[in-house]
């Protein structure tokens, strides 16, 4: 079987078009022919070959011609041009204008075959790499999230999994780590992806307006309740409901969102009917729920109706892998945000960045880069245009001391390093004046340089 099935054969000569037809078609090809240019456009419209087989010299159309025609309409079909003695140079330019082979006139028959095999490898290897590359984009990225680590890989396949149910999922991490792409994530992967999806913060908004807020209210419930009012729950109707930092719940509420979860109707303030609701809960909290509910401050009865499907996403710190990733990602987006142009980071910036442990996450991170893209100097980030916290977690004098080693020597080395930094630094990159405050000759200074391949300050 041949992966590219159809060829069109052009030639003004009708010999060839006999020879050629009757040679691929026995060699298993689909075969059309068209006898000029013209011709060849429109039974390429017809036709849709993934191969054209044109002779380059033709009157009026010539090969080149049609090629740029064809080419003009988004053509993707391999072109192979034949040239007669005498036309070789219009081979090479066909060869330019986007040809992938030519074949001399006059072929053996072999000649051909071969030609449209190779094009089949190479057609086939092309797909095969669009493929994979479309494969690990599709890995590295979930909607939104981007990671390519193992933990966050399990997240996706969870979500995945669990999309459509309607019962009610707890997303539990730190601050900045992705819960709330996680929630959308849930919602835009499952049935109800065309259906709202409500956002409210349980930590934002004052006890009092909070119920009102969640639940709606009748006219007159209160006396600011000057009309009839839905709320989230209402407004979420056949769609999805995010309770941002559930753990901020006043315990009164806590109440009714429990009797809303189990009998799937809620009450206006001040009704005295009740409406059924339609709606997946997803919650999110930063904090430790069961502590929580130790301590007195949310129900253990809720925490168990709430943490049927617990989502917990790792921190940063855990998953490095992903670091790299998010660090490419925001500042290819900043850069069409804030119209810079950086093209990425020094080396040494890109460590500590990954060394770093990334108390506020990804947040902290994605805060942290555009921070650095306002700062930077030249079109790449530096050490220096990252926050003296991020600078400071490596510091490698400490870091050596705590490795426990024991070598004079060894640890030398790493102090003798980072003071040559900071003169560097201090002196703007100045070696000579450098040299003058480490004292050691400028000569001694650049063959250390060289020896701690310091080239970044
Ligand atoms: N895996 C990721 N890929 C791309 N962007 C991410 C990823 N994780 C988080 N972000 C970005 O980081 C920021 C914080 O994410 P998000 O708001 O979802 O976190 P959160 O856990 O809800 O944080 P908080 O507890 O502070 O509310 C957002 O701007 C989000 O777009
Ligand atoms: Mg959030």
């Amino acid at each position: 079987m041949h992966t590219m099935r159809r060829v069109l054969v052009v030639d003004d000569e009708e010999n060839i078009r006999l020879v050629l037809r009757t040679l691929l078609k026995r060699a298993g090809y689909e075969v059309e022919v068209a006898t000029n240019g013209e011709e060849a456009v429109e039974k390429f419209e017809s036709f849709g070959p993934d191969v054209v087989l044109t002779d380059v010299r033709m009157p009026k159309m010539n090969g080149i011609d049609l090629l740029t025609a064809l080419k003009a309409k988004g053509s993707l079909a391999t072109l192979i041009v034949m040239s007669a003695y005498g036309s070789h140079d219009l081979a090479i330019e066909a060869m330019k204008a986007g040809a992938y082979d030519y074949v001399a006139k006059p072929f053996k028959p072999d000649e051909i075959l071969l030609t449209l095999r190779k094009a089949e490898e190479r057609e086939t290897l092309r797909r095969e790499n669009q493929k994979l590359r479309e494969e690990i984009r599709k890995e590295n990225k979930f909607d939104e999230i981007l990671a390519k680590s193992a933990p966050m890989m399990e997240i996706f396949r969870t979500i995945g999994k669990i999309a459509d149910y309607k019962t009610t999922v707890l997303v539990v991490g730190e601050s900045g780590v992705g819960k709330e792409l996680v929630a959308r994530a849930l919602h835009r992967r499952s049935i109800r992806a065309n259906n709202p999806f409500v956002a409210i913060n349980c930590g934002a908004i004052p006890e009092n307006l909070l119920e009102s807020e969640l639940f709606g209210h009748r006219k007159g419930a209160f006396t600011d309740a000057s009309a009839d009012r839905r709320g989230l729950f209402e407004e979420a109707s056949t769609g999805t409901l995010f309770l941002d930092e559930i753990g901020e719940l006043p315990l009164a509420l806590q109440v009714k969102l429990l009797r809303v979860l189990q009998e799937e109707t809620i009450r206006r303030l001040g009704d005295t009917k009740d409406i059924k609701i339609d709606v997946r809960i997803v919650a999110a909290t930063h904090r430790d729920l069961a502590a929580e509910v130790k301590a007195g401050r949310f129900r253990e009865d809720l925490y168990y109706r709430l943490n049927v499907l617990p989502l917990p996403l790792p921190p940063l710190r855990d998953r490095k892998e992903d670091i790299p990733l998010l660090l490419d990602h925001f500042i290819a987006r900043n850069n069409i945000r804030l119209g810079t142009q950086l093209r990425g980071i020094s080396p040494e910036a890109r460590k500590a960045l990954i060394d770093y442990a990334w108390p506020g996450n990804v947040r902290e991170l994605e805060n942290t880069i555009e921070r650095a893209m306002v700062l930077a100097d030249s079109d790449l980030i530096h050490v220096q245009d990252l926050p003296e916290r991020v600078r400071e977690a490596r510091d490698p004098v400490q870091m050596q001391l705590a490795s426990g080693e024991l070598s004079i020597k060894k640890t030398t080395r790493v102090i003798e390093e980072v003071l040559i930094r900071r003169a560097l630094q201090k002196t703007k990159g100045n070696r000579t004046r450098a040299a003058e405050i480490l004292e050691i000759s400028h000569r001694a200074l650049l063959y250390k340089l060289k020896d701690y391949l310091i080239t970044d300050l």
